[in-house]
């Protein structure tokens, strides 16, 4: 029986309980909290014993599997407490980090102590599975270009949800990018995530954020263009606002892909691929009938490690992951393109302010309106080199 507990029982960790309570070679054995109400409330729901901090609960329940769901910014501090304590296999919801300097730090971690690891980062949905499976199966011959739109359906205002004292308001990882990082660490790493599983390492990226008001302390829409180390472009937007949906377009030399989903996760619910190969006369459509619990990232780790098989996905990836999102905001900051470093490279300390969120968020403000742009820069240890445009000096 593997014995698991989760840290951070706030939403996403009670979907990790349903999660690890299909698998009957499974255990909760402990779960953790800052609200140790919270952490009992889970416990009676899934098993195991509620505690206070990550040490008291390796030393006293000795857990098998550590599965990270606390808020972004703790993600750090939880992961490296789990692993210094001993735990072997380490899940972390994504992000890995809010910034680069965590990142390296648990990277470091990790490595040293040769922890299993993966984190939840979307894409094993049985249409993206094939659509990742199609574009590395070479079928689509060289790939060009790919570029993926993904819209949250949350809207700017929270059209989808009203808060607890009854207003439409911006959505938590929006006016709170001090523990989310901001909606391109938040949201936007999940399709840099699958466009660099299909197509390899980002060599340069070019972004644009923008924000349904100036004074919103994060980002609400992310653009984006990418440079592929296989020299295929890419492209991404996401949006806070607009329709729920996802599409991803894949263009190669023998054909071209299309993927969509209307994320409504339902019975009703509309996913499906279309490919057009080169000189066929139709396209051939495939369907995806939503699957309620289907594979996620916590069971596929949970099954390697009960077949002893490397990390599904490293906390280097994910590190990898997350200097796409920091070089995106760079790029905006900068109205320059910007060049990836390699993760690997020494991690830089620029750009460390943090903006507490704008006064309009916290009601103090009578006008909701500020006469600059408000975004706060995130890439912390960054490790982003800025490219040069002709003479030009670079505009730090
Ligand atoms: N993969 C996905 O699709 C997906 C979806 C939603 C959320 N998430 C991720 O899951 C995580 C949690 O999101 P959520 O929506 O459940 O937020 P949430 O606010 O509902 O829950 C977070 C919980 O963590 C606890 N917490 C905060 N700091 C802590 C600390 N230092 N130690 C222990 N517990 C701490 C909070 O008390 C809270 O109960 C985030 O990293 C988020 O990005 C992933």
């Amino acid at each position: 029986m593997l014995k698991a507990a989760v840290i951070g029982t706030g939403m996403a960790g009670h979907e990790l309980g349903l999660q690890l309570q299909q698998r009957a070679d499974v255990a909760v054995v402990g779960a953790v909290d800052v609200n140790l109400s919270v952490a009992a409330r889970f416990c009676e729901r899934f098993g195991g014993r509620a505690f206070a901090s990550v040490g008291a609960m390796v030393r006293d329940a000795a857990p098998d599997l550590v599965a990270v769901a606390s808020t972004n910014s703790a993600h750090a501090d939880n992961v490296i407490e789990a692993v210094e304590a001993g735990v072997q296999n380490v899940f972390c919801e994504k992000p890995l980090a809010i910034d680069l300097e965590d990142a390296a730090r648990m990277v470091a971690v990790v490595e040293a102590a040769g922890v299993r690891t993966s984190l939840g980062f979307s894409g094993l949905e049985p249409g993206m599975v094939r659509a990742t499976e199609i574009v590395s199966s070479g079928r689509l011959g060289r790939i060009l270009h790919a570029q993926v739109q993904l819209f949250r359906g949350y809207g700017f205002w929270g059209q989808e949800r009203i808060n607890r004292r009854g207003v439409r308001s911006h959505h938590a990882a929006v006016m709170h990018p001090q523990e989310s990082g901001g909606w391109t660490i938040h949201h936007a790493c999940h399709m840099f995530f699958i466009l660099t599983r299909m197509l390899g390492p980002a060599r340069s990226v070019f972004g644009r954020l923008a924000s349904s008001t100036l004074a919103a302390p994060s980002e609400e829409l992310v653009t984006a263009t990418l440079q592929f180390e296989n020299d295929a472009s890419g492209a991404l937007l996401d949006s806070i606002g607009s329709f729920r949906g996802l599409e991803l377009i894949v263009i190669g030399t023998s054909g071209t892909m299309c993927f969509r989903d209307d994320l409504k996760k339902n019975a009703q619910s509309i996913a499906e691929l279309t490919l057009h190969m080169e000189g066929a006369d139709q396209p051939d459509t495939e369907r995806f009938p939503y699957k309620a619990r289907g594979r996620t990232r916590l069971l596929e780790l949970v099954d390697a490690i009960l077949q002893k098989c490397p990390s599904p996905i490293t906390f280097k990836e994910a590190m990898d992951n997350l200097l796409i999102c920091a070089a995106v905001r760079q790029s905006s900051d900068l109205g320059l393109p910007v060049e990836l470093a390699n993760s690997n490279a020494a991690v830089c300390t620029h750009n460390s302010g943090r903006a507490a969120p704008h006064p309009c968020f916290s009601g103090d403000c009578a006008e909701n309106r500020l006469e600059t742009a408000h975004l706060p820069s995130l890439g912390r240890g960054c490790g982003i080199k800025t490219l040069r445009w002709g003479a030009d000096e670079q505009r730090a």
